[in-house]
Parts: C-alpha cells; sequence; structure tokens
C-alpha cells in the first residue's frame, strides 16, 4: 500500500511516499523559514499562500524521485490538525482536490502524531511500549505510548512549550527566528558558570512543565547587562538556558521511565534535534541503562514522511481510516489524547 502524506501545518510544506512494504519512497520539503525571518516569526497568511505556491510543485517531485505514476498511491494522508487554521486548510485542499481527482481515499492524521511516530522510520525503530517526550515549537508533552493510537499523557508543559522558549528567548538574545538551532549553537561558546537560570518545576511531583519563568529569567538577565551586550555574554546566556532547559527535560525523562516500570525513551519534534539535549539525555539514560530512540534529523522538524507514515500505519490497523469523503474540515485545536484508532 502506498500513501502520499501532506504537511503544511506551520511553515513547511512536505510531501512524501510511503510503501508500507517498502518503506519511504520519497520525500520532499520546502521550508519557508527565509520568508519569516524577515518577521522574526510565521506570519500565517504568508505561511497559507506559500503553502499554495509550494505543495503541487512538490508532489510533482517525490512522484519523479519515487519513479511511480500517480494513480498507484492507494491513500492520501493530510495534516488535519493541530496547526495554523489556515495553513492547515491549503494542505487539506490540495489532499483532498487530489483524492477527489484521483479517486483515492482520504485520512486526516494528527500532527503530533506524525511527531510522535517519526522515530519509527529511523533504521533501528524502538519497540512498543515507550515513553515518548514530544518537543516542538507549539507542545511539550510526556506520553506513555503503548501502541497506535494507544497514548497516555503523563505530563504537558503549563504554559510555553520548549521549542516556543527557545525562540522567545533567542529573539532577546537578537538571534533570528527560528532561535532554536541559533541559541543551540551560541550555547557552545558560553559559560556554563556565569548564569545559573531556574529550572522550572524540577522538583514538582508531577510530570508537568512550566517554561515562560526561564524566559523570563533570560529577559531579566539581558536587561541588567549594558548595552550593546557582547558576544561572551550573550553565549554566556545562552548556555545559562540551554542548560537549565535540558535539565528539567532530562530529570522529567528519567521519571516517567522510572515509574513507568518502561527501559526505552523516545524523542520526537523540532526540539528533539537539540545536540545538547540529546548529549544529556544520552548521558543520563546510559547511567541507567535506559535506551533513547531519535528520529532521523531531517525528520525531527516537521514535513511529509512522518504524516504518510502515520496515515500508513492507521491504515494498517484500520483499512476503513481512509474514505471518499472529500468534504474536509481542520482542527487547528486538536488534543492528542481525543485520538482513538
Ligand atoms: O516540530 P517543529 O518543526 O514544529 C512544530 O510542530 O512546532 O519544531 C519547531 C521548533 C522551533 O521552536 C525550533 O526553534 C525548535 O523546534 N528547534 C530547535 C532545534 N531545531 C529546531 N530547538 C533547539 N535546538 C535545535 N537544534
Ligand atoms: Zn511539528
Amino acid at each position: 500500500m502506498i500513501v502520499l502524506g501532506v504537511e503544511s501545518s506551520c511553515d513547511e510544506t512536505g510531501l512524501a511516499l510511503y510503501d508500507t512494504s517498502q518503506g519511504l519512497l520519497a520525500h520532499a520539503l520546502y521550508s519557508q523559514v527565509a520568508m519569516h525571518q524577515e518577521y522574526g516569526g510565521v506570519v500565517p497568511e504568508l505561511a497559507s499562500r506559500d503553502h499554495i505556491r509550494r505543495a503541487i510543485p512538490l508532489l510533482r517531485q517525490v512522484l519523479q524521485e519515487s519513479g511511480i505514476d500517480r494513480h498507484s498511491i492507494d491513500a492520501i494522508a493530510y495534516t488535519q490538525g493541530p496547526g495554523l487554521a489556515g495553513a492547515l486548510l491549503v494542505g487539506a485542499a490540495v489532499a483532498c482536490g487530489l483524492g477527489l481527482a484521483l479517486d483515492k481515499p482520504m485520512l486526516g492524521v494528527h500532527h503530533l502524531e506524525g511527531h510522535l511516530l517519526s522515530p519509527l522510520l529511523a533504521a533501528a525503530p524502538p519497540a512498543f511500549p515507550f515513553i515518548a517526550l514530544l518537543v516542538s515549537g507549539g507542545h511539550t508533552q510526556l506520553m506513555q505510548v503503548e501502541g497506535v493510537g494507544r497514548y497516555t499523557l503523563l505530563g504537558e508543559t503549563l504554559d510555553d512549550a520548549a521549542g516556543e522558549a527557545f525562540d522567545k528567548s533567542a529573539k532577546l538574545l537578537g538571534l533570528g527566528y527560528p532561535g532554536g538551532p541559533a541559541i543551540s549553537l551560541l550555547a557552545e561558546q558560553g559559560d556554563p558558570q556565569a548564569y545559573q537560570l531556574p529550572r522550572p518545576m524540577l522538583h514538582a511531583k508531577n510530570l508537568d512543565f512550566s517554561f515562560s519563568g526561564l524566559k523570563t529569567a533570560v529577559l531579566t538577565v539581558v536587561n541588567k547587562i549594558p548595552v550593546p551586550m557582547s558576544e561572551q555574554d550573550r553565549a554566556n546566556i545562552a548556555r545559562g538556558f540551554v542548560d537549565a532547559m535540558v535539565d528539567v527535560l532530562v530529570a522529567k525523562c528519567m521519571t516517567a521511565l522510572k515509574h513507568s516500570g518502561l527501559r526505552r525513551l523516545v524523542i520526537a519534534g523540532g526540539v528533539g534535534a537539540n545536540r545538547q539535549l540529546r548529549a544529556g539525555l544520552n548521558a543520563a539514560a546510559a547511567k541507567r541503562g535506559y535506551t533513547v530512540y531519535y528520529p532521523e534529523l531531517e525528520f525531527c522538524t516537521d514535513n511529509g514522511a512522518m504524516i504518510a507514515f502515520a496515515g500508513a500505519l492507521r491504515l494498517q490497523a484500520n483499512p476503513d481510516a481512509a474514505r471518499r469523503e472529500y468534504g474536509f474540515s481542520v482542527r487547528p485545536r486538536w488534543p492528542l489524547q481525543e485520538l482513538v484508532l
């Protein structure tokens, strides 16, 4: 079975073809980062318009790369939510238009389920069950995953998401959008002793997170430093921020593993690309005999492959999940816990 995946929930247009017997056949991505950089963040209307421009050329690209004819597609999976309403509508409209034209069944996929299952696309995928840390621009959640569609929320952020805290703190340091990779790189030059920033909810008796205070701590430090801030000051603050963030994420993951009795940890979402987080998790897990699984770097951030893949897994579990229904609606807000198989 060949599934076409269409992702357009934010500022990346992703298309991919996944074959349940051969694996990923092709995937193509267009990132709008350069366009939004000028505004310091994603401009929803510009994002929607750009998805319209990119979707069909990317479709042609994946068809060409995979060498398959469009009529060989068995089902089309598109990101139905959560995300930016206008951006989601473009992907849904493109996907359902294609489905109608090709007479193929459709399947709306939950973006976070795509992220959550993306580590299973790796060469050495984890087996179920596992603990998953989902750390993206919009979400920070710890979940126990028993199988496809069987997710239990263990804890989540009460305010900012981890990626959001990265982006907002990077902005305070005068770094561009998206701030995660930039602040991570700068932190490598920083002195870990210079700024000890708060570790929010580190000792709380639950698995929830809170990152808005950490961002405010960055603002407070920035405001105390005489302008212009030196490059070393900025690196030191970046280091203080990254160390605090990593400490909290690592500690909560270890607690979740300990309480659940599970030994496998899966990291998904854009912040999962962060090298300090990976180093911290690997060290803590090795000490305790746990194994950490990551998606391939290119599948950490938004992409079409994870949507095609999640769609294919859902269809394997329930062939009736895809329908020849071409009227569509999107769900900009859609809690993962509401998903059923
Ligand atoms: O998963 P994703 O592509 O989109 C959402 O679904 O939100 O995640 C994007 C987020 C952004 O906040 C970005 O700054 C962050 O992931 N990010 C990183 C890194 N690469 C991307 N944060 C820290 N370190 C990185 N290397
Ligand atoms: Zn995402």
